[in-house]
């Protein structure tokens, strides 16, 4: 049985510690900073035998160095990013699957946020980890690849299973919830989902994980291909990349 544990980073950032007691193994994903990371295993008495990384953004790796050299870790990484990422032991690519804390976890490539993007998957514990990719009623601001890429990658997250748990690496729910609310502002789920956000925020509780099968009602950005989503908020197009394109300009700019 896999132990989830979210660590707070820099201004936003959620770092992710697993640990399988069964097997004795401890990893983080994109561990932006090093000394929440350390100040968390010191606690625990644990060492850490890997480190993970959905793409090379520093607030994604930036305590990669540290951790790697107090703690003797495996460095795994997206292949697509070996040159933006120093040190990486084991090469990931998609559709591998990889042991990460001893389970078994799938690897999907998501250019669009960065070329090399990848999310991990582990249906065994029904987890997805959506680094910059998928965001809790948003995604990912396209820096690297096209609009096209990053739709495709978003239907990839989209076509797993309803109950998986996303863990995704910003808090940026509230400003997300306000832009969906704002294009959508006839959808019953996403009202509903609305007040148990602002429930969490106001106790200072994080926002994730959040449950798949909820955000394909939800997040704007996984609708561009529902028609009746495109008319009821008044995008001007039926090709779903460019409904994406118009839907991901439009929270650019709000
Ligand atoms: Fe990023």
């Amino acid at each position: 049985m896999l132990e989830i544990f979210i660590i707070n980073a820099l201004s936003d950032n959620y770092i992710y510690l697993l640990r399988n007691e069964h097997k004795n193994i401890t990893s983080v994903i994109d561990p932006g900073e090093a000394e929440p990371v350390i100040k968390f295993l010191n606690n625990k008495r644990w060492n850490l035998d890997e480190v993970i990384n959905t793409h090379h953004h520093h607030d994604h790796v930036g305590g990669n160095r540290e951790l790697l050299h107090i703690y003797k870790s495996k460095l795994i990484a997206p292949s697509y990013e070996n040159e933006r990422i120093s040190n990486i032991d084991i090469l990931v690519s998609d559709n591998e699957t990889v042991n990460i804390t001893g389970i078994p976890t799938k690897v999907f490539h998501t250019p669009g946020h960065t070329l090399g993007h990848v999310c991990f998957y582990m249906p065994e514990e029904k987890s997805l980890f959506s680094g910059d990719t998928l965001f809790y009623l948003g995604c990912g601001r396209v820096f690297e690849g096209t609009m096209e890429q990053m739709w495709l990658s978003l239907l990839k997250l989209r076509s797993l299973p309803e109950d998986t748990s996303v863990y995704c690496g910003h808090e940026y729910t509230l400003s997300n919830m306000k832009f969906a609310n704002y294009i959508d502002t006839n959808n019953a789920v996403l009202n509903k989902v609305s007040l148990e956000i602002k429930k969490k925020k106001e106790k200072g509780l994080p926002t994730v994980p959040f449950n798949l099968g909820v955000e394909k009602k939800i997040n704007p950005f996984l609708r561009a291909d529902d028609n009746n989503f495109i008319k009821t908020v008044g995008l001007s197009s039926n090709n779903a990349t460019e409904s994406f394109c118009e839907i991901r300009l439009k929270k650019d700019n709000f």
